[in-house]
C-alpha cells in the first residue's frame, strides 16, 4: 500500500462518525482528505454530491496514484463518485485545463447538485472560476447562519455563490441581500435559489464592496487620488440584523484593495456601521499567516474606536473535515455580537 493510500485510510477513518452525523444534516459535500494535516501537503479531496473534485497545489498527483484514491473512497463510502482531478500546482493556483494526468468523462461535467443542510447547492465540475462554487470549511458558520436568521434581515458581504444568503432564507430572514462584484458568481447564486424553489427569494446587488457598504453605512464614497469614478449602483444607507463578512485574501478594484493582512479595519469599520445595534456581525479572515488571536484584538479594537463595542465575541471553527494539528486552521470566523 502506498504511503498516499495508508494516509487516505487513516482520514477516512477518522472521519466515520462526523460523515455520519453530515448525512443525517443532509449535507453530502464535505472533505474526505485534508493533505496538508494529514500526510500529503498541497492535495486535497472533496465530495460534492455525486463528484469527487480532488485538487493538488504544489505538483500534479501520478495517475496510479489519482485512481487508487478514487477507488479507495468509493469503497469506503460505498459510491461511485465521478472524479474530477484539477491540477492548480502551476502559477496562481490556476486549474490546468489540458488535463494531461486524466481528462474528465463528459457526464462529470454536466452541472450536478450537491447538498448542504438539506439545501441544493450547483455543483460544476468546470466553469470559468478556479475555486469549487461551495467553500467547504465556511459549513459551520453556514450552519449557524441557518439556525439564527428567523426574521432577521441579512446582508451577505462578498457573497459568492450565496451560500451563506441561502441558509439565511432556508432560516426564514425577513430579507436576504447577496452583494458582489462578480455577475457570474451572482448568476450562480441566482441558480442555487432557483434550486430551493420552496425558499423566499433572495436580492442580489452586483457592486464592488467599497461604494456599496459605505452607501449603506452612510459614509462618503471617497475618491482615489481625485481619479473618477467607474460607475457604481446607488443605494440607500440603512442597517441591517445580522451580516456575513467574508472577504477574499487581496483584491483590487478601482474603488480600493482588499487586504485582509495590511487593512482588515476599511473592510470592516463600514460592515460595522451598517449593522443594527443589537444585531450580529460575522467577520471572517482566510489568510493561514495571520493568528486568530491578533485579528481579533485589531477586531475588538477597531469596534471599540467606532463606538460600536462588541458585547460578546465567539469563534466559529470549520469542523473536523478540516482537521488541524497545531489548532491553527487558516479560515478564522468571529462572531461579534453588537
Ligand atoms: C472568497 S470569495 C467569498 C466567499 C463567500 N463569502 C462564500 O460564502 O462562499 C470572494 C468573493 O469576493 C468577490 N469580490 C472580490 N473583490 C470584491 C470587491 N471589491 N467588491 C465586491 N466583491 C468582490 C469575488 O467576486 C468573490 O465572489
Amino acid at each position: 500500500m502506498s504511503s498516499l493510500d495508508q494516509a487516505l485510510r487513516a482520514a477516512l477513518a477518522a472521519r466515520e462518525t462526523l460523515l455520519a452525523q453530515l448525512h443525517s444534516q443532509g449535507t453530502d459535500c464535505y472533505r474526505l482528505f485534508h493533505g496538508s494535516q494529514e500526510g500529503a501537503p498541497g492535495l486535497t479531496a472533496d465530495r460534492y454530491g455525486p463528484q469527487l473534485l480532488v485538487q493538488s497545489f504544489h505538483h500534479p498527483v501520478e495517475r496510479d496514484d489519482l485512481l487508487q484514491l478514487h477507488a479507495t473512497i468509493n469503497q469506503a463510502l460505498g459510491l461511485e463518485l465521478q472524479l474530477v482531478y484539477n491540477d492548480r500546482s502551476g502559477s496562481n493556483s490556476r486549474i490546468d485545463r489540458s488535463d494531461p494526468v486524466y481528462q474528465i468523462e463528459p457526464a462529470a461535467l454536466e452541472d450536478q447538485i450537491g447538498h448542504e443542510w438539506g439545501l441544493n447547492y450547483r455543483v460544476r465540475a468546470r466553469h470559468p472560476g478556479q475555486d469549487p462554487l461551495l467553500f467547504l470549511d465556511l459549513r459551520n458558520t453556514r450552519g449557524w447562519i441557518k439556525a439564527h436568521s428567523a426574521g432577521k434581515s441579512v446582508l451577505n458581504l462578498f457573497a459568492y455563490t450565496c451560500g451563506v444568503g441561502l441558509c439565511a432564507a432556508a432560516g426564514g430572514a425577513s430579507e436576504v441581500v447577496n452583494l458582489d462584484f462578480a455577475e457570474g458568481n451572482l448568476e450562480v447564486g441566482k441558480e442555487n435559489g432557483a434550486l430551493n424553489p420552496q425558499l423566499p427569494t433572495m436580492q442580489f446587488i452586483q457592486s464592488d464592496y467599497f461604494p456599496a457598504i459605505r452607501q449603506l453605512a452612510g459614509l462618503p464614497v471617497s475618491t482615489r487620488r481625485g481619479q473618477k469614478l467607474p460607475h457604481y449602483p446607488r443605494l440607500e444607507q440603512r442597517q441591517f440584523d445580522l451580516v456575513l463578512l467574508d472577504p477574499p485574501a487581496w483584491a483590487k478594484s478601482a474603488f480600493g484593495t482588499v487586504d485582509l493582512l495590511r487593512d482588515y479595519q476599511s473592510l470592516l469599520k463600514p460592515a460595522l456601521l451598517a449593522t443594527a445595534k443589537g444585531g450580529t456581525l460575522i467577520c471572517c479572515n482566510n489568510l493561514a499567516r495571520v493568528e486568530l488571536e491578533d485579528w481579533r484584538q485589531q477586531v475588538l479594537r477597531c469596534a471599540e474606536k467606532l463606538g460600536r463595542p462588541v458585547r460578546d465575541c465567539q469563534v466559529i471553527r470549520p469542523a473536523d473535515d478540516f482537521p488541524s494539528r497545531d489548532g491553527k486552521p487558516p479560515l478564522k470566523t468571529l462572531r461579534l455580537q453588537l
